[in-house]
């Protein structure tokens, strides 16, 4: 969720358009929160300082769940990449010695021979569009019974024709979308802000170091049908190479932006009150489900 306000699509297949929408999906989606819409309503209710919090905030007498999803977009919004920790942001800015020698070589090697400002560019370093590079396959899901599960049960929910159901081990990306065979495989180019934190790289985390993701585009990437043209065999040599990720690992913070766990307010049982207003039938969201 990095840098995730600045996107106008969210999701490696770009099926999400607000992060109030994506906080519903995680809420309520079973292979995430599986969270029933009335019952989380009353859990929200059943904490006091919410309950207080959301009457200042909202002005409504119990949390709503809509609520809870504008706090949740409202509070992803502020975990953004501060330029002035990020030595290529204080480069553009115009201090010419944020960056090392090597990044400035890496920057450009990738503004020129190895082409990836093609599409990587702008603040997020993202065209925002969709792409097959031929990712290799995550062999974790040979071994992992809920990588299986949850793979084939997002397959079905999105109702992919059957035989991609069955037989489909793979995300199938903006294809979800869209249905069109020749999108199976693109995925939205990630913003490259932040990487050094951000290991395991790609939609499904099958390169461990920034070395092994610049040794992929340096082969021309992988074995797509439907691969973009835009890539081909680079023949960088082992310095360039070396160059290309300092420039990468300079898009981070200087230090990892990490947000702490907050403690978490107690729940208290509702207290019956003359008019009856905890009665089961009250249940918020319309009913108790
Ligand atoms: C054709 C467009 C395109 C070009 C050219 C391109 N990339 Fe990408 N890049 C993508 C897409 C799309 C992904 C995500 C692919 C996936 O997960 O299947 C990606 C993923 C990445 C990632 C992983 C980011 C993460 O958070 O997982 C890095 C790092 C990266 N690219 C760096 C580069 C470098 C360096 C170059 C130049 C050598 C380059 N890219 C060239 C489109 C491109």
């Amino acid at each position: 969720m990095l840098n995730a306000a600045h996107f106008r699509r969210l999701m490696w297949d770009g099926s999400l358009d607000r992060l109030e929408v994506q906080a519903r999906s995680a809420m309520q989606a079973p292979v995430e929160g599986n969270g029933n819409a009335a019952i989380v309503e009353m859990r929200l209710r059943l904490v006091p300082e919410y309950v207080d919090r959301f009457r200042e905030a909202f002005g409504t007498e119990w949390p709503k769940l809509d609520d809870a999803r504008r706090a949740i977009a409202a509070f992803e919004r502020t975990v953004v990449s501060d330029p002035r920790k990020v030595a290529f942001d204080r480069f553009l800015a115009g201090d010419a010695k944020a960056l090392t020698a090597a990044a400035q070589r890496g920057y450009a090697l990738f503004t020129g021979k190895a082409g990836c400002i093609a599409c990587h560019h702008g603040p997020l370093a993202s065209d925002e569009g969709y792409h097959a590079l031929g990712v290799p396959r995550q062999s974790l899901y040979d071994s992992s019974a809920l990588v299986q599960v949850a793979v084939r049960w997002q397959n079905a929910q999105r109702d992919a024709p059957r035989a991609l159901y069955r037989g489909a081990e793979e995300d199938l990306g903006r294809y979800y979308r869209t249905r069109d065979p020749v999108d199976i495989g693109k995925f939205r180019t990630p913003s490259l802000r932040e990487l050094r934190y951000t290991a395991p790289y790609m939609h499904n985390g099958v390169f461990r170091t920034l070395q092994e993701v610049v040794d992929f585009f340096d082969r021309g990437g992988g074995d797509a049908p439907n691969k973009s043209p835009l890539l081909r065999p680079l023949g960088l040599t082992g310095d360039e190479k070396r160059d290309l990720v300092a420039f990468l690992e300079s898009m981070s913070m200087d230090e990892p932006l990490l947000v702490a766990a907050p403690e978490l307010p107690p729940m208290q049982p509702l207290v019956e009150d003359t008019a009856g207003s905890c009665s089961p039938n009250d249940a918020p969201g319309g009913g108790a489900g």
